[in-house]
């Protein structure tokens, strides 16, 4: 095993204005859900030009209660894509929904607008799909907008899962997050997010009803605005409007949140940075195909993904990892299709080749370390453990 220090394949950059903000969070008067929370928010807004957001306790979270807060009957269709972690279809079954997938498109490992159009084209008229759930794979929104004008085009909601974009751009300049192609985005700031709060999510969106909903749910379904009441007994009385979650997110982490968004267009491009690196290191090499990156647009980049030829190199994926993890390199492999889980495939019958799009871009998917605090250094090693595969 290698001396030097170990480079996972994602990681969280935490720098002394961080820990500045989060002790001073930390002995505040109020620590969960208190004005840091809603700065938190209204930062949130200001960054991505939406009109309300709603941080909670995880991107999961987020997913959940943007499906809810559309008030769909139970039973209503949702479809999204086989190359995503399961928390994206997943929503869509806490909510009694069923979920339907369409394939990726080869190059962006994206949902693919022509195979969603053909489904909904296939599909009977009357019980086509009421919901479409995009997900930036990587960082990458190629396809949002064709996805957009087809869903409005068949009358179907657009949730985005952003939970890898966040601080990317669509290719008319506008941010991810600022909901011009859905009635609401989502992000993630788990750790290996492009920024984080620990744990953590949020839902952006510029419909009220929408943003009035979401915030109902994230607390049992409470609410105290006298206003919206239909009673009142006095100040102490609240009233439960709905079926919510207690989804609230702490102040101590929206402080860490308001300090990590401060610096995000540092992260965002020391993380292109790095693509720009890998891409020159790997652009001649046979056997590996790099990511496609979009020329009209700037990407997040949450996650570096090489496609690999493993019989060129007559080595297989375990064989690989192992050897790069040997040079104290770590590597993961994202997404397996969401519907070859033994879950979807005993509830809802799917089969392998159901996708071969996303299932062959799974057989040949490595992710390698990419995050802010790489050095230069750290970087070259990679490259070279990368190279000397073969
Ligand atoms: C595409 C996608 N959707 C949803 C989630 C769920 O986010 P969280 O882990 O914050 O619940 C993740 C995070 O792993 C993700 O990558």
């Amino acid at each position: 095993m290698s001396t030097e220090s170990f480079l996972p394949y994602g990681r969280q950059q935490i720098e002394q204005d961080d820990i500045d903000a989060v002790s001073t969070a930390l002995t505040a008067e109020l620590i969960t859900t208190g004005p840091e929370i809603a700065a938190f928010e209204a930062d949130l807004c200001e960054y991505t030009g939406a009109r309300y957001a709603v941080a909670v306790a995880n991107g999961t979270a987020a997913l959940h209660l943007a499906v809810l807060a559309l008030g769909l009957p139970r039973g209503s269709i949702g479809v999204t894509t086989p190359n995503t972690f399961v928390a994206t279809a997943n929503a869509l079954l806490y909510a009694g929904h069923t979920p339907r997938f369409v394939d990726i498109d080869a190059q962006t490992y994206c949902m693919s607008p022509e195979c969603l159009a053909e489904f909904l084209d296939s599909a009977p008229e009357d019980n086509r799909a009421d919901v479409v759930l995009p997900v930036h794979f990587a960082g990458n929104t190629a396809g949002v907008e064709a996805i957009s004008d087809i869903a409005k085009r068949y009358g179907l909601r657009v949730i985005e899962d952003a939970s890898h974009s966040i601080g990317g751009k669509y290719r008319d300049g506008s941010r991810v997050g600022s909901c011009r192609y859905s009635d609401m985005t989502t992000f993630s700031f788990h750790p290996v997010k492009t920024m984080t709060t620990g744990e953590g999510g949020a839902i952006m969106t510029n419909d009220p009803d929408l943003y009035r909903q979401l915030m109902l749910l994230r607390t049992h379904g409470i609410t105290r605005s006298p206003e919206e009441m239909t009673q009142n007994h006095g100040i102490w009385y609240y009233e439960m409007q709905a079926l919510g979650f207690n989804y609230r997110i702490t102040d101590i982490q929206g402080a860490l949140g308001r300090s990590q968004l401060r610096k995000l267009d540092r992260f965002v491009a020391r993380r292109q940075e790095l693509v720009d690196g890998y891409n020159k290191a790997f652009a001649d090499v046979p056997w590996l195909t790099t990511p496609w990156v979009e020329p009209d647009r700037q990407t997040g980049w949450h996650l570096y993904v090489l496609q690999f030829d493993w019989d060129a190199i007559g080595q297989d994926r375990p064989t690989v990892m192992a050897r790069i993890r040997e040079q104290g390199i770590g590597s993961q492999v994202l997404y397996i299709p969401v519907h070859t889980q033994p879950y979807y495939r005993e509830t809802y019958g799917f089969l392998d080749g159901d996708f071969p799009v996303a299932e062959t871009y799974y057989e040949n998917a490595l992710a390698i370390p990419l995050y802010p605090g790489m050095t230069a250094e750290d970087q070259i090693r990679v490259i070279t453990a990368v190279l000397n595969l073969a």
